[in-house]
């Protein structure tokens, strides 16, 4: 029988997007195995109603605790914004979000506890990342915007020029606006777009603003909880990554790779 550090960690996102989330576990945590699920054939997320979004992300959860994982990652910041407690209620896992390690590390970076957020609607509408930074810090502020466009430039491949750096400008003009000092990338998509987005941000806000992303985040607090409960993988070689995707689209390869940085090895199609 395989040794609980030895399973594999679920992660799993609306589609290929939380392969950033698994670029960044994969730096953090080399030796970990990692089985990853895309629902690519219902993304986006972003844009759907709470109780749709609630009822497959529970159906990707299900999918990786029968394929035997230690804990679940929600690599999607929409799933993360609206369905944690109901994952936590029904499955017998610890299950990590990455809107809570946004928070933190953005109250952290904050000097004037104004903190700005990009993300989908349905993570705005949720008001998830202003009550996860209340819950850090009271004297905090949040102001958060659906940054859409973003999502099929990161998809694209356009992550520089000229349309993506007036699209980058026009979101965080309002930002800039309400006085914010640190502005949270709060989907998985927009760490593609981060040269370009901090550029906007210098230009509209100053040279100090800092920009949080999530992902990384995240990855530091899956190392914190691993270590926590004594569940990081001991042996010393390299970890095994497994893509599962519920769609497996003609551009699979090049967008994945534009999103975990190194090509994507181990791809299947499953059915939910
Ligand atoms: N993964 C989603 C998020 O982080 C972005 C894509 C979608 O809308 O499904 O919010």
């Amino acid at each position: 029988m395989t040794a609980r550090e030895d399973l594999p960690l679920g992660v799993f996102d609306s589609g290929l997007g939380g392969l950033t989330v698994v670029r960044a576990l994969r730096a953090a945590l080399p030796n970990e195995n990692i089985l990853y699920l895309g629902d690519t054939a219902r993304v986006p997320y972003g844009t759907k109603g709470e109780a749709t979004v609630v009822k497959y992300a529970s159906g990707c959860a299900a999918h990786l605790v029968r394929a035997g994982v230690k804990a679940i990652v929600i690599a999607c910041n929409t799933v993360s914004a609206v369905a944690p407690e109901r994952l936590r209620i029904d499955l017998d896992l610890p299950v990590l979000g990455v809107i809570e390690p946004g928070a933190r590390a953005a109250v952290a970076a904050s000097t004037s506890g104004k903190i700005g957020v990009l993300a989908t609607q349905a993570t705005v509408s949720s008001g998830a990342y202003a009550r996860a930074v209340l819950a850090c810090s009271t004297r905090a502020e949040v102001v958060s915007f659906a940054a859409p466009l973003l999502v099929p430039l990161a998809e694209e491949g356009w992550t520089d020029g000229e349309v993506p750096r007036l699209v980058a400008a026009r979101y965080i003009e309002p930002l800039a606006r309400a006085g914010v000092d640190t502005v949270v990338l709060g989907c998985t998509h927009y760490p593609l777009l981060r040269p370009i987005l901090e550029e906007a941000a210098r230009n509209a806000i100053g040279p100090h603003v800092s920009v949080v992303d999530s992902a990384l985040a995240t990855a530091e607090d899956v190392v914190r909880f691993l270590d926590a409960r004594k569940l990081r993988r001991e042996a010393q070689t390299p970890g095994r990554i497994r893509i599962q995707v519920t769609d497996l689209p003609r551009t699979f390869s090049t967008v994945a790779a534009r999103f975990l940085g190194a090509d994507a090895e181990e791809v299947e199609q499953v059915d939910l």
